[in-house]
């Protein structure tokens, strides 16, 4: 069995363990600085295995990242969330740190492992782990679009009363408020919703993709979504673990694609064997480029402020 590691034994991470082994895609082991935590939740899920019947080993470690030699993935959701009252720059500075420890062992015990980010700010910790580990840019993706779209197909399937199994969404962009819903590429059974819902129910469910972060914090009240997160980046490490050669949206480091050059942005990508295989181009109308410009330079803007540009 394959080897993914999980660092951030958390809400997403544990889930993200849980889908893992559940699915029998590899031997999962949980990583965190918690004492106690990792190995519970890890032996609470081998615990579950004679009953989901699957054979996958979770293990889990504090503080020690020699058990994760070997791995093909490390998913990285170590981090804190944003507390009422912190700045989104306070956020990165306390998360940057916590990510680049995290990348220097990484570089350490998965020289050859590719890493799936989700702690956020998504885009410039991707960045960070990528300049960080000095991995190739085809080693550090960022887990986003993923989760985006299928918020968005989510909202679509709900409009229309239709299956969610038929419906392909694609949403690009930074990681935020400016997200881009892309309702030509989106389609159910090969139909694009512009040809199935009117403009407003479009933009509306369009605006809630965007908001889909924070609607789930003001149900929870005292955490951020998993369920939706974890099967997000679990789908991508599928990818890699498979070589299935996927299409996804995904936050990947950009040379020149779309025109943008030298920062971290959702386009569509296709993941396989090693990581990031290619990046798609499509050619896009004006309102989509000008919606994905707005969206690369309030990533840009936002690494200027906290000086990583
Ligand atoms: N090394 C390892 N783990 C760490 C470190 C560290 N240096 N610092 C914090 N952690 C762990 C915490 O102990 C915690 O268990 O990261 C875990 C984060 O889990 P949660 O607080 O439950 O957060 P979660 O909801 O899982 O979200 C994790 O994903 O979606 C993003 O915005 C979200 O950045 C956040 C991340």
């Amino acid at each position: 069995m394959k080897k993914v590691t999980v660092i951030g034994a958390g809400f997403v991470g544990a889930t993200a363990a849980q889908r893992l082994a559940e699915k029998e895609l590899a031997d999962v082991v949980l990583i965190d600085v918690l004492e106690g935590i990792p190995a519970g939740k890890a032996l609470d899920m081998v615990e579950s295995a004679p009953v989901e019947r699957f054979d996958a080993k979770v293990t889990g470690s504090t503080a020690d990242y020699a058990p994760m030699e070997g791995s093909e993935v490390v998913i990285i959701t170590a981090g804190i969330a944003r507390k009422p009252g912190m700045s989104r720059d306070d956020l990165f500075k306390t998360n940057r740190d916590i990510v680049n420890g995290v990348c220097e062992n990484v570089k350490k015990y998965a020289p050859n492992s590719v890493i799936l980010m989700v702690t956020n700010p998504l885009d410039l910790m991707a960045y960070t782990a990528f300049k960080t580990t000095g991995f190739s840019s085809d080693r550090v993706i960022g887990m986003a679009g993923v989760l985006d779209s299928a918020r968005f197909a989510a909202f679509v399937g709900m409009e229309l009363g239709v299956s969610v199994k038929d419906i392909s969404a694609m949403v690009l962009g930074g990681h935020g408020d400016t997200m881009v819903p892309m309702p030509r590429f989106t389609t159910v059974g090969g139909i694009p919703i512009t040809e199935l819902l009117p403009k407003e129910t479009i933009d509306r469910i369009s605006q809630r993709a965007r908001d889909g972060g924070a609607e789930i914090v003001k149900l929870l009240k005292t955490g951020s979504a998993y369920y939706a997160p974890s099967s997000s980046v679990v789908a991508m490490a599928e990818a890699i673990l498979l070589g299935k050669d996927r299409l996804l949206p995904a936050s990947v480091y950009l040379r020149g694609e779309y025109g943008y050059e030298g920062f971290y942005l959702g386009v569509p990508a296709v993941i396989g064997a090693g990581g990031l295989k290619r990046v798609i181009q499509i050619k896009l109308n004006d309102e989509e480029k000008a919606g994905l410009d707005k969206s690369a330079n309030a990533v840009k803007t936002q690494m200027a402020e906290v000086g990583l540009a």
